[in-house]
């Protein structure tokens, strides 16, 4: 029985995560909801080392360091655009985690209740389908592995019957309570979650992440059941929910059902990455045409995008913004939801630079602002202002709604070259006549913009 002074502690702790929650959906008060999390988490872990009779301690805190050292030493140095990967990684062990103490539960599987052990047959098979779903979901974008869906004759019917093990086999396992069974399931899980996330294409990834992420919440309530510890039960619950809200959120905003995300490829759908630059000419401009662009201009929307932060210009696009206000033009910064890389990439870059918040126009109201603006100013965005989304069907991101930058008077661009974004697929609106593109690294080309507005 867990002391009462320890149970308080967990209670406060599950205050602290809903709070955290709280905190983290706006980002002025994100940090804070952030640490106030990481206290929780800690409160609970701090209290479990002198609430029980634990044995073992010195193996205990061998494995607390194995895994907090590499854990936090790979978060502090992480890059921002690799983001997704890590938390792919985190979220996995954190189901694997789960899978391991719900096998090692049923070695007293006489003391376990019916529903105990059901729980713990549900805990084995999903947070094993997490953890193998993530490991793959990490290789595909740090692209140790093709970021292209995987399919092969047959799939459908192999994942259908392998899902049917692990159905019978999770029966089998609560019926006997048996390890060597639990293992197996386990080892099914595995398969099934390599064979979940096979199929889906890259710019889909992070989606399924958020999934499993809401898979190993799942897992991680029922061990709680298992385990009697109520504040498991709630951790979990609040990432199972808050998970699968996340999960339809970004779906929505990609203009896809989660089923034709999971599913698509075996119908042909679902693709990313790899398309090569098209030779077509284009209209280039110098920084200094393009500085009279934009000094002239009445109403400016910037369209940031996944270039802007590889080149790290966040601070670089604030000045040229600060100059241009300075000269009386309008400017606000037009947000899609799936810009970047990772869910509120753009909101998080911009914030580095203290942005302020009042300047980030959702995408609704920069679609309506954008038709009266004078230039568009997309700045490494690419995929996010591809008209290809609302006219061409056969088309990986046709149906996401995206941000209307042919609606501006005119629409400058700012990349590298001619190659395409993530989806890998040619963009019409760089070919449209009132299109100027700058050629270069964003960071550079923002610079040289900020030199030759100051000069004019
Ligand atoms: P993308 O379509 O990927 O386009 C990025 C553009 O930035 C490219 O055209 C690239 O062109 C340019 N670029 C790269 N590095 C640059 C640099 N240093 N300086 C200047 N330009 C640079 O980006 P987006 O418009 O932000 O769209 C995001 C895409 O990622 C969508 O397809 C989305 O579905 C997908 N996705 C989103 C997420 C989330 S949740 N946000 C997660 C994974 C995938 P050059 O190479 O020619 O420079």
């Amino acid at each position: 029985m867990i002391p009462v002074w320890a149970q308080v502690c967990y209670v406060v702790a599950a205050v602290c995560f809903i709070l955290a929650l709280k905190g983290l959906a706006s980002p002025k008060s994100a940090r804070r909801g952030n640490l106030l999390g990481a206290f929780g988490a800690l409160l609970a872990v701090v209290v479990t080392f002198f609430a029980y009779d634990i044995d073992n301690l010195g193996w205990i805190l061998l494995a607390v360091a194995v895994g907090a050292v590499p854990g936090a030493l790979g978060a502090r140095r992480v890059a921002m655009t690799a983001m997704p990967q890590l938390v792919a990684l985190f979220n996995g062990v954190g189901g694997g985690a789960a899978a391991l103490v719900a096998i090692l539960e049923l070695r007293h599987a006489e003391l376990l209740s019916d529903g105990a052990l059901v729980a713990s047959a549900f805990t084995i098979l999903i947070g094993s389908v997490s953890f193998a779903g993530s490991a793959v979901t990490f290789l595909k974008l740090q692209e140790l592995m093709t970021g292209r869906p995987i399919t092969f004759p047959g799939g459908p019917f192999v994942f259908g019957g392998v899902l049917v093990a692990a159905l019978g086999l999770g029966v089998w396992t609560v019926a006997t309570g048996s390890v060597t069974l639990a293992i197996i399931l386990a080892l099914v899980g595995l398969l099934a979650g390599v064979l979940l996330v096979l199929p889906v294409g890259g710019a889909d990834v992070p989606i399924v992440i958020s999934l499993l992420n809401a898979f190993t919440g799942l897992a991680v309530a029922a061990g709680g059941y298992v385990l009697e510890n109520a504040l498991l039960l709630v951790a979990g619950t609040l990432v199972g929910a808050s998970g699968t809200i996340l999960t339809r959120a970004m779906a929505r905003a990609m203009g896809r059902s989660v089923s034709s995300i999971l599913f698509g490829a075996f119908k042909g759908g679902s693709t990313a990455g790899g398309g090569e630059a098209s030779d077509r000419p284009v209209r280039s401009a110098g920084p200094d045409d393009v500085a009279i662009m934009l000094a002239y201009a009445r109403r400016v929307i910037v369209v940031p995008g996944y270039g802007l932060a590889v080149a790290q210009a966040q601070h670089t696009i604030r000045e040229l913004v600060d100059l241009l206000e300075k000269r009386g033009v309008e400017v606000g910064y037009a947000i899609h939801p799936v810009a970047g890389r990772m869910p509120g990439h753009m909101n998080v870059l911009l914030a580095e630079a203290n942005v302020p918040y009042e300047q980030l126009l959702e995408m609704d109201t920069a679609n309506g602002q954008l038709r009266t603006a004078d230039v568009a100013l997309v700045v490494g965005a690419n995929d996010v202002v591809n008209p290809a989304a609302r006219t061409s069907p056969g088309s990986p991101i046709y149906g996401m709604p995206i941000l209307d930058a042919d609606h501006a008077g005119a629409i400058v661009f700012l990349k590298r070259s001619m190659r395409p974004g993530f989806a890998g697929i040619e963009n019409e609106l760089l070919f449209d006549p009132k299109t100027t593109l700058l050629f270069g690294d964003a960071k550079a080309s923002l610079t040289a913009l900020v030199t030759a507005l100051k000069s004019l």
